[in-house]
């Protein structure tokens, strides 16, 4: 049985989580919830699972929370804050974390999981690239299980021999894009891309804050970012290729000429339940793939001209120590900016490379460093947006 401590139940990876748990009651008991500010979920799920302890990671809803939870007989404790969310993945008993909260916030109890050496299903990749080394170490002293579940690490973990890159003959690893809603559209148009249909992505139901990085093409650039931490392969030998189907996750091509792919119909309850179970596969629910069905398979190699962000990943990874950090906070910052309206769509690369280019990036030795560095990137972008830059007007030079 395993006692999962579920960050981020309230999203859509917390949503596939509790869909695997309602299926397999008798292998998976949820301990503990968590949520931001979306007290009414968090409440209903309380209800129907009855975990020990919820909690609100923002204190001001708190109260909100106490009110709704206390008139449904549900013997859940509440609890509120950034220490709530170390406490759910500190109860007792629990022994997985699934880390499905969006950006940085999951950082601190995504690094306690693996720090307590829980099974952590690791979806929270924000976490990984801002801390990168610091948090591989942590998992190799505490003895935790990292399963990838972004599905095209998760896809690489399935190829390798017992999920490992050591000495296993890798020459390259691929990850697989679908290249997003913009794929196909001119740069003219993507200066006026508006975020609904930043958000309405082709082949996957994500979050928004992911849905735009799959749209920008950052989304890959973190995950060659999380890639090499993963599996410790320098970056050369990480490759993406955009393959519109989302068929084909993830392949790893070995030293003798064999290429292993992992392959399936595009729903994220397949990765999780291989985290979860792994190595058993237990059912899913997950429709079996038809390759008649799915037609023709195309791939081909990404435009970082149209999107840039990808290659600035790359350089982020090169530059080493906090450069991964400061372009995801640079990034989350813009996303937030062009979610809100105040800034255009291509007005997100433009301020990711400008805080790559800018501002100073030093050793990632310490949680520490790693924060301020990403405060510090935060508190930059806010005040680059507020001197107006004008995303929206395609005649705009790069913010520099
Ligand atoms: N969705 C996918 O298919 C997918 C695939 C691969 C990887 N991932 C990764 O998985 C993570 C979650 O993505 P998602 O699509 O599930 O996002 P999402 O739908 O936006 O859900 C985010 C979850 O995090 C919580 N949250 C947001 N801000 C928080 C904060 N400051 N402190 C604590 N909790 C906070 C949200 O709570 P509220 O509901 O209360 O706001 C919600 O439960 C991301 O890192 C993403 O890159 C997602």
């Amino acid at each position: 049985m395993r006692q999962i401590c579920l960050l981020g139940a309230t999203g859509s990876i917390g949503s596939s989580t509790l869909d695997l748990i309602r299926r397999h009651p008798g292998e998976l008991t949820l301990k503990a919830v968590t949520a931001y500010r979306s007290v009414d979920e968090l409440v209903r799920l309380c209800r129907e699972f009855a975990p020990e302890l919820a909690v609100v990671a923002d204190p001001e809803f708190r109260e909100s929370a106490r009110r709704a939870l206390s008139g449904t007989g549900v013997a859940t404790r509440l609890e509120s804050g950034p220490e709530g969310l170390l406490e759910a993945v500190a109860l007792d008993g629990v022994d997985t974390v699934v880390a499905g909260i969006v950006g940085s916030a999951g950082l601190a109890p995504t690094l306690a999981a693996v720090r307590a050496g829980h099974r952590v299903l690791l979806a929270n990749k924000e976490a990984l690239v801002m801390t990168g080394e610091l948090f591989m170490g942590a998992a190799r002293e505490s003895g935790a299980l990292v399963m990838p579940v972004d599905s095209e690490h998760n896809a690489i973990f399935q190829c390798l021999p017992r999920g490992s890159a050591d000495g296993a003959g890798i020459e390259t690893l691929v990850l697989t894009a679908s290249g997003g809603p913009f794929r196909s559209w001119d740069a003219a148009a993507l200066e006026s891309a508006t975020p609904a249909q930043a958000c309405d992505h082709p082949t996957w139901s994500m979050g928004r804050k992911i849905s735009v990085d799959s749209a920008t093409l950052m989304n890959k650039g973190l995950e060659v970012i999380e890639a090499h931490y993963l599996f410790g392969l320098s970056q050369d030998r990480i490759r993406v290729l955009i393959h519109p189907e989302s068929i084909v996750h993830g392949m790893v091509n070995y030293a003798d000429g064999s290429t292993l792919a992992q392959m399936g119909t595009p729903d994220m309850r397949t990765p999780i339940a291989s985290g979860l179970f792994w190595p058993r596969r237990l059912p899913a629910g997950v429709e079996p793939l038809d390759l008649v069905k799915a037609g023709t398979l195309s791939f081909h190699e990404p435009d970082t001209k149209r999107f840039p962000c990808l290659a600035l990943a790359r350089r982020a990874l090169e530059e080493g120590g906090t450069a991964p950090a400061v372009l995801n906070a640079a990034n989350e910052s813009a996303v937030q900016f062009f979610l809100d309206g105040r800034i255009g769509f291509m007005e997100i690369a433009r301020i990711n490379a400008r805080a790559l280019d800018s501002l100073p990036s030093g050793p990632a030795d310490s949680v520490e460093a790693v924060l301020e560095a990403d405060s510090r990137t935060r508190e930059q972008v806010v005040q680059w947006v507020k001197a107006g830059p004008a995303g929206s007007d395609p005649n705009r030079q790069p913010a520099d």
